[in-house]
Formats: C-alpha cells, sequence, structure tokens
C-alpha cells in the first residue's frame, strides 16, 4: 500500500477500504457490500486467466446498470492480440447493452501490498473504460488480505486514474 498518498481509510467488518481522489466515504459506505463481491468476483476471474507467455493473471469485474460481469486476460502467440481482462469484462457487458460503468474491481497475481502501478488498469483500458465511466464510477484495485483476513485495495475514483480524459462531448 503506497501509504504516502491515501486519502483516508475506510474499513468495514470484512475489507479495509484506502481511497484516493475524490472517493467519499458515504458512496463507499453505500457501495461496500458490492465492493466486497466485485473483489471476490475478479480473484475468481483471475483463477480463469489465460496466460501462458508472461504468466501475469489478471480477472477484471464489474457493474453496468446494476449487473455483474467479470473477464479474465486471454494471451496469444502473437503477442500483440492479447486481451486485458479489463476490456474482456466490459466487452461483455457492453454486448449486453450496458452503458453506464459503475464499479470496476481488479485482481492481479502480483504481490499483494506492491505499488499500485502493478495492480491497475493499463492506459488502453482506462481510455476504453472511460467511453462509460463517469464522475461517481469507483475503480478499485485488489491488494490482497491483510494480516485479520480482511480485503484490502485502493479506491479511487476515475477521474483520479486517468484525469483530463479525452471525450467528444457526448
Ligand atoms: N493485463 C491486463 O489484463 N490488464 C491490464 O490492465 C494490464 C495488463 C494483462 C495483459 C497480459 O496478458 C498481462 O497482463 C501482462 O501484461
Amino acid at each position: 500500500m503506497a501509504a504516502e498518498s491515501v486519502f483516508s481509510l475506510f474499513e468495514t467488518p470484512n475489507a479495509i477500504w484506502h481511497l484516493y481522489g475524490a472517493a467519499q466515504h458515504a458512496r463507499v459506505e453505500e457501495a461496500s457490500s458490492l465492493m466486497e463481491q466485485l473483489v471476490m468476483s475478479s480473484r475468481e476471474a483471475r483463477g480463469r486467466a489465460y496466460a501462458p507467455y508472461s504468466g501475469f493473471r489478471v480477472g477484471a469485474a464489474l457493474r453496468m446498470d446494476g449487473e455483474p460481469f467479470s473477464g479474465s486476460n486471454i494471451e496469444n502467440a502473437s503477442y500483440g492480440a492479447t486481451l486485458c481482462a479489463e476490456r474482456v469484462a466490459l466487452a461483455a457487458a457492453v454486448d449486453e447493452g450496458h452503458r453506464h460503468l459503475e464499479l470496476l474491481a481488479v485482481s492481479t497475481s502480483a504481490e499483494p501490498n506492491t505499488p499500485p502501478g502493478l495492480r491497475s488498469p493499463c492506459g488502453i483500458c482506462r481510455q476504453v473504460a472511460s467511453e462509460f465511466a463517469s464522475d461517481e464510477t469507483l475503480v478499485i484495485l485488489d491488494a490482497g488480505t491483510a494480516s485479520d483476513g480482511r480485503l484490502q485495495a485502493e479506491v479511487a475514483t476515475f477521474d483520479w486514474l486517468l484525469p483530463w480524459r479525452f471525450n467528444l462531448g457526448h
């Protein structure tokens, strides 16, 4: 956990959320149990990753319009054809007609408590997610399990993760 830039902490019986950007306590409190479910689901998705080349497994779980979706990274012998977990999950949701990204959780096979940059969505995935994100969208980076068994994660608002994001004013 990158303690020096932690905005604040929000703790529940099951989770320790490290809040960044404009992630407000009230919003996190309201979303906390959904966020816990999403982290469990992104961990499950990580287990389904097809990552024989890098060995780096990623799972993403998200909620769009109240419905949960997940995806994992799918690598390819032609490396550039690899699909990131976040975009696999987004594609599944958008293909079903969903347009409003509420929450996005990401779990990777990086060691727990490594810097967030080792566990967070790449620039391309941020841009793709940005198409469906709003100021209320929260991104949750799984930081593993704390010594007391609770899950821990960074939680950031989308704007904080991708400031001044490109859009065509839609
Ligand atoms: N990867 C993701 O699935 N999401 C990201 O945001 C970053 C990278 C995958 C792609 C590749 O299979 C592996 O992680 C190593 O880059």
